[in-house]
């Protein structure tokens, strides 16, 4: 079994062609991922207006780039594989439709694929690893702990009740004038920082539940910058920022996993770390000794497959074509679309 998978939701073009053999585990023929990163970072965030021409200007290319490295005609393809959602409607509205095009012209069906299933699933590509697991999905755009019982089957624990916790890292660079993305930048500030150098509130810490609020610790760091003497202690601000989060983020990942052992029983202990965020050695780190104090597996996957790319959303739709759940060619993109 073949697939192709497009992914446009954001600022990653992304196409790959993923194979799997019956019950087999799927492997990567080809994949392409274009960062849009250079053309938003003027205005430190994504432009959604921007982000959708790119994705018209590039997606055919390397659509065209993967079926050629793989030496692959559309007739070779067994479905293709389009994220429809959650996304930005222009980005999607030009991944979901090449899909349906080539669906289309070669007589195949497309699979319309969530990018949080997406996201969920394709650490399974390369670590073994059984349903059911816990999900901590931490990006630009998504904060969330969920059990994964199986493809299309999640229980949410918690999710962020403002910002999501990629979203203040970009915001905290912004006021730093750190760049964008904020994230890489901050942790390498960070590191010749001292995390108890600046007093920042800890959201939601000890509080029953497994939610995240993130806006109250943005805004401290803004008043932290506003009092600061010159020079802006900038180590120090991101250093303090990154303990801050990654205090918050072991309480609550905390009690996620003993909520998830409580509902499976104590199967699954194994607490998959996937998104951009995921990239974060400080957090991985203390996920890694929590995760290890509970004697629960770890499973962070290589970073290419944590941040948006076209291998997950091809690997979503062979998990979904194994299931026999395909989409009609009317199927509407999904702006919101929850898991
Ligand atoms: O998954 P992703 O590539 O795109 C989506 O948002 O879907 O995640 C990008 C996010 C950005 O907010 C970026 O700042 C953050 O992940 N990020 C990081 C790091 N690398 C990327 N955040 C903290 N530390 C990092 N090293
Ligand atoms: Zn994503």
């Amino acid at each position: 079994m073949i697939v192709l998978g497009l992914e446009t939701s954001c600022d990653e073009t992304a196409a790959a062609l993923v194979a799997a053999e019956d019950g087999g585990r799927p492997h990567v023929l080809a994949e392409r991922v274009y960062s849009q990163i250079a053309e938003h970072a003027p205005y430190a965030g994504v432009v959604p207006e921007i982000a959708a021409r790119a994705h018209v200007a590039h997606l055919d290319r390397l659509v065209a780039e993967v079926m050629a490295e793989a030496g692959l005609d559309y007739g070779d393809v067994d479905a293709v594989a389009a994220t429809a959602g959650p996304g930005l409607i222009g980005g999607l509205l030009v991944g979901l439709t090449t899909a349906k095009a080539i669906a289309l012209a070669a007589e195949r069906p497309l699979v319309a694929v969530n990018h949080l299933e997406a996201h969920a699933l394709s650490p399974r590509l390369e670590a073994e690893l059984d349903f059911p697991y816990l999900l901590l999905l931490v990006s630009g755009g998504h904060c969330q702990l969920l059990t994964v019982h199986d493809v299309g089957r999640f229980t949410r624990l918690g999710s962020t009740i403002d910002d999501a916790v990629g979203e203040a890292f970009d915001k905290v660079a912004k006021m730093l004038g750190l760049g964008y993305p904020g994230g890489p930048a901050v942790e390498r500030a960070a590191a010749a920082g001292d995390p108890g150098a600046i007093p920042l509130p800890r959201p939601l810490k000890g509080r029953a539940g497994c939610d995240f609020s993130f806006s109250g610790l943005k805004n401290a760091v803004r008043l932290a910058v506003a009092a600061a003497e010159p020079p802006l202690p900038v180590a120090d601000i991101c250093a303090s920022f990154q303990a801050a989060v990654t205090e918050v983020m072991v309480d609550r990942v905390g009690h996620a996993m003993s909520l998830h052992e409580e509902r499976t029983a104590g199967r699954g202990r194994a607490l998959v770390v996937a998104g951009g965020v995921a990239a974060n050695q400080a957090l991985r780190q203390a996920l890694a000794s929590l995760a290890a104090g509970r004697d629960w597996r770890l499973v962070v996957p290589p970073l290419r497959l944590c941040t948006d790319n076209g291998v997950m959303v091809a690997l979503a739709g062979i998990e979904r074509l194994r299931r026999g759940l395909t989409d009609p060619l009317d199927v509407a993109p999904r702006p919101r679309w929850p898991l």
